[in-house]
């Protein structure tokens, strides 16, 4: 029997050492050396009754058939939507989030929820302790079977013996194999039990779902190579302190990563929203200066949300511009444009604006909405509550057309708003709105519509 053999490679140009060095010689990058197995003591099996593997054949793609089973619902309608109809045979997939977002919570949900036999696996939380959280999401799944487990032998030997239809791992830094060195949670350790388990995924037809922590910047933890191995990557993203929690597909193989789920975290667990508008749009009496709803588009989703500003005029020397929820470098550059081609004094005010719900927002259709805010908190004059927007602004001050325009004015309309302002250039079809639809194209039209 050989031994296993491990060797280092540097993650960045792939050269080769004897044994781990903080620098690699070569490139010069700190902290790239990894150690990787060159060498297994026996081949790596996840189950002891390997089959000789009949090589694949070539088939016409008219041939394939795809059955309706492909797919395993998740029981879920908002992960439904983000995995383009459920969990299919097979894949691999990756959640990546914040500490504390509720990675565990959502699949433990999850796997209450399905009516199929699954095995929830944690290296971070004892089996009292996930009874525990179980009893608060109220779920009665008794097919649900809970291991506290993080070494990938152990786990395929349960796995051999339970047989399940679906495998939830929490999380991929735990676990640990016993053919590599490496602490868990190590660049070598993850790339190993991953591969273990996307081969058992393949060969066995089983979904696997693997909960992953993130760096500070964000970025999954663990070798990049991790997300190309996997089939789909989820995002779950949310500010900690606000209750809404928003599922992304960064990464799928087997559906639309435009597709977004939103989530409220409750006492019970996450509850799904299914008209995320109502609840974007802050409650309130009275009109509010600086505040203006945009109608934007997530995923193919209409979603109406609340834009805050605060112009004051600024304490210090340097005014200061802050975002929250919004790119502030396209802040900034809405603030150059209403000074220097709508003649509006804002270079010696403070800029706060705030997204409503703790939610971010990259569609540019909201930047009309943005600067209405401004100019109504600047001129400290509300805009009526009935009012919405959706228009981007060009660097010329013009007021340029969105995509899907229709889609966004028939939300606008059925969640109440009289008058939405669009660009002019955007072409709307015949169908007919009960909702006035304002056309403008500079900045200054706005403005004039809107406070003069
Ligand atoms: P958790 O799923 O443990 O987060 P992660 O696995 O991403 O680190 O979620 C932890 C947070 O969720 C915790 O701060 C409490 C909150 N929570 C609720 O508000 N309600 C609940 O029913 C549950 C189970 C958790
Ligand atoms: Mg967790």
């Amino acid at each position: 029997m050989a031994k296993t053999k491990t060797t280092f490679f540097c993650q960045n140009c792939g050269t080769q050492y004897a044994k781990w060095l903080g620098q690699c010689k070569s490139c010069n990058e700190w902290n790239t050396i990894v150690e990787e197995v060159i060498q297994k003591e026996e081949k790596r099996k996840w189950k002891q009754t390997t089959t000789v593997k009949k090589a694949s054949k070539a088939l016409k793609i008219n041939d394939i058939s795809i059955s309706a089973e492909d797919r395993i619902s998740t029981e879920n309608n908002e992960l439904n939507r983000v995995l383009g109809g459920g969990l299919v045979r097979g894949s691999m997939l990756l959640l990546g989030g914040e500490p504390g977002i509720g990675k565990s919570t959502l699949l433990l949900q999850i796997a209450l929820a399905i009516p199929k036999k699954v095995l929830y696996v944690s290296g971070e939380e004892s089996q009292s302790q996930i009874k525990m959280r179980a009893e608060r999401l109220q779920t009665g799944n008794t097919n649900c079977l809970i291991l506290t487990e993080t070494n990938t032998q152990h786990i395929f030997r349960a796995i051999e013996e339970i047989q399940p239809d679906v495998l939830v791992i929490d999380s991929i830094q735990t676990l640990h194999t016993d053919y590599i060195e490496a602490s868990p949670g190590s660049i070598s350790q993850i790339r190993e039990t991953t591969a273990e388990l996307i081969k058992y995924a393949k060969e066995t037809s089983t979904p696997v779902l693997l909960i992953g922590h993130i760096t500070k910047d964000g970025a999954i933890a663990g070798p990049k190579i991790l997300e190309h191995m996997v089939d789909v990557v989820l995002q779950f993203e949310g500010d900690r302190n606000h209750t809404y929690r928003i599922l992304r597909a960064n990464k799928n193989r087997f559906g639309s990563t435009a597709e977004l789920g939103i989530y409220e975290m409750q006492s019970f667990g996450l509850r799904e929203v299914d008209n995320p508008s109502e609840i974007l749009i802050s409650q309130k009496e009275d009109d509010l200066s600086g505040t203006a709803i945009a109608a934007t588009l997530e995923g193919m989703r209409p979603l109406m949300i609340e834009v805050q500003a605060l112009v004051s005029t600024a304490v210090y020397g340097t005014p200061q511009r802050s975002a929250t929820g919004y790119d502030t470098k396209r802040l900034n550059m809405l603030l150059a444009v209403l000074e220097k081609r709508a003649g509006f004094r804002l270079g010696a005010k403070d800029v706060f604006l705030n997204i409503a719900g703790g939610i971010r927002v990259d569609d540019p259709a909201i930047d009309l909405a943005v600067i209405s805010a401004i100019l109504s908190s600047n001129d400290d004059d509300a805009i009526p509550q009935d009012f919405c927007f959706a228009a981007e602004i060009g660097l010329a001050g013009e007021i340029r057309p969105v995509n899907r325009v229709e889609q966004r004015i028939l939300e606008a309309e059925k969640l109440g708003f009289h008058k939405i302002f669009v660009s002019k250039f955007n072409k709307i079809g015949s169908a007919k709105f009960k909702i006035k639809i304002v056309k403008v194209t500079k900045v200054e039209d706005i403005y004039a519509n809107l406070f003069a």
